[in-house]
Parts: C-alpha cells; sequence; structure tokens
C-alpha cells in the first residue's frame, strides 16, 4: 500500500521514531559529506498553491540529496486554474511522478488527491495541518533536549494549523503539550477532542500565557495571522498582543528553555526581535532540520 502523509494520524508511534532517528543520521551524514541515494531515478512533483520559502526548497534540495530529482509545479501553470478536476490530475500525475508534495488551502483537496493517487502525496501545508513541519520540530527537540517526553512544550499564539499538527502529534506520542491561544483563536474543537481522547501523554489548555509558560522546556509560537487569513491581521494584533514570546514571557520558563518559531517571523509581533536572534532560540537549526526530515519522509514514502 502506497504511504501518504497527510496528516500525523497516518502515523504511529513507531513510525516517528522510525523518521527521528533516520533523520538525525542523515544530518550527520550530510555534516561529513556521504549521502545514501534511496530515489535515484525517482522524480517528487510539488505542488504549491501558497507560498513557500523552507519546505519547498528543503524538499527539492532533500531530493536532489537522496538521488531523485524534485519538479516544481505552480498551481497557476497548469490546468487546474482552469478547473480540471483534481482527480484527474491525480491521475496523470500518478503516471509520471513517483511522489507528490502538495501545498493548499484545503485538507479534503489533499484528501481527495490521495484517494486518486496511485503515488504517496505529502502534505507541505494546508489551512487545516502542518504535519512535516512539527515532524521536523520534534526532531529539533530531540536532538537539542535528548528527549521528548517528561519535556513541557508550549504553544503560544493562533490555534492555526501547525497548533493542530502539535495536537496530533500528542495524539501519537508521549508528549506533555500546553496549548496557550486567545479565547476566540482556540484550535479546532474535533482536532483537540480527539487528541485529547487518543493523547499518550497531556494536553493542557490555558489562555492566560503567562501561566502556560511557567517551567516550560520548549516555548514555539507562530504569525498571527496564516496564509488565507491575511486581511484580518489588524483585528488580531489587538488579541494577539498579550501572547509576544518576548522577554518577560522567557523569564517564567525554565532557564533552559528553547524557543521555536516555523518561520517566517514577524518581529514585534508574536516574537520579540531580541528572543528570536537570542541564545534561547532554535530557529534556524529549526529551520535547517526540516530538510533532513524531509529526506527521512520522502525515503520512508518513496523508496521501494
Ligand atoms: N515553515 C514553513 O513551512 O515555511 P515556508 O512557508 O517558507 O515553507
Ligand atoms: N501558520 C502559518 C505557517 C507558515 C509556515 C501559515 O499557515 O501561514
Amino acid at each position: 500500500m502506497k504511504k501518504d502523509l497527510l496528516t500525523l494520524r497516518d502515523l504511529n508511534a513507531d513510525d516517528c521514531r522510525a523518521l527521528f532517528k533516520r533523520s538525525l543520521e542523515m544530518k550527520e551524514q550530510h555534516a561529513s559529506g556521504t549521502f545514501d541515494r534511496p530515489l535515484e531515478g525517482k522524480v517528487l512533483g510539488l505542488i504549491f498553491d501558497k507560498p513557500s520559502t523552507r519546505t519547498r526548497i528543503s524538499f527539492e534540495a532533500a531530493m536532489v540529496q537522496l538521488g531523485g530529482t524534485p519538479l516544481f509545479l505552480n498551481a497557476q501553470d497548469t490546468q487546474l486554474i482552469r478547473n480540471e478536476p483534481i482527480a484527474d490530475t491525480a491521475r496523470v500525475l500518478s503516471r509520471y511522478l513517483d511522489g507528490l508534495a502538495v501545498r493548499t488551502y484545503s485538507q479534503d483537496l489533499l484528501k481527495d488527491m490521495g484517494a486518486e493517487a496511485s503515488i504517496p502525496i505529502i502534505n507541505g501545508l494546508t489551512d487545516l495541518y502542518h504535519p512535516c513541519q512539527v515532524l521536523s520540530d520534534l526532531m529539533t527537540i530531540l536532538e537539542k533536549k535528548g528527549k521528548l517526553e517528561g519535556l513541557k512544550i508550549v504553544w503560544v499564539g493562533d490555534g492555526n494549523n501547525v497548533a493542530h499538527s502539535w495536537l496530533n502529534a500528542a495524539a501519537i506520542l508521549p508528549l506533555n503539550l500546553v496549548l496557550s491561544c486567545p479565547e476566540d483563536y482556540q484550535p479546532d474543537e474535533t482536532i483537540l477532542e480527539a487528541a485529547l481522547k487518543d493523547t499518550k501523554g497531556e494536553i493542557e489548555i490555558l489562555s492566560d500565557p503567562k501561566k502556560a509558560v511557567r517551567d516550560a522546556d520548549v516555548i514555539y509560537t507562530d504569525v498571527w495571522a496564516s496564509m488565507g487569513n491575511e486581511s484580518e491581521h489588524g483585528l488580531r494584533k489587538k488579541f494577539f498582543k498579550p501572547y509576544q514570546v518576548n522577554q518577560d514571557l522567557l523569564a517564567l520558563a525554565k532557564q533552559d528553555v528553547m524557543v521555536m518559531h516555523c518561520l517566517p517571523a514577524h518581529r514585534g509581533e508574536e516574537i520579540s526581535s531580541d528572543v528570536l536572534e537570542g541564545d534561547h532560540s532554535a530557529v534556524w537549526d529549526q529551520a535547517e532540520n526540516k530538510m533532513h526530515m524531509h529526506k527521512a519522509i520522502l525515503e520512508r514514502c518513496m523508496s521501494d
């Protein structure tokens, strides 16, 4: 059976652990200049209809490092723009490609592609989820803290696509996850309830960011208005101000707290510039690790 990665719920704990191990190995190999080339002769298509710097380029670089070829397809340049059905597109692309990474708005559309395509479909972000991001973030935590269990990981800000993938992660791995979001910007209830039902660790919702970050090992934030919500940016700023990750908030966390942000960041909004650039910030290594995790994901989904 083909291995799609549409949400983190497509994986179990063992799958995740295998990806962490392999991505860390691949990072070491990259540093020493040695590469496995398990995807020689394979082609990964990338269809993105939202902008991307990190996800797109790290997937493309990952594919080259694995010996394969990435093929970037701007959705606007395909017949999708003229309403060719997604099912037809998925069937035809399956005849040319060996895998497809997709960034789009609707998770349902991605699901439909997964159902119609005979090649693996990988979610490169939708309005609802960003699973590859959270896999590489977990890899970064493991790399820097040596473990995942027993750490207090606090999400501060919008209950958005990345937050949803964190909830999914907490449903399959023993994480201690706290989400601190403004009242009207909580995560999706269905996703939250499913995670609470299945959690292998602890999930807590604590609206007060000061209480939430107390003794945190990891503080994670993201933009206040995601792609597609830009028109709400002005309104959101008012509600999100107390959720800025700044030195005052950091002072309440553990001394060795690690600050994460999936980027792109808006300095002076969800994170202060000094925190983003400061000693606690892991964001640049976090961004690099996307490439190593993407190699592990591509190998899992696309190698024979
Ligand atoms: N973190 C992330 O997904 O960044 P891009 O939007 O640049 O891909
Ligand atoms: N939540 C953000 C993540 C960007 C990588 C967005 O969807 O815009």
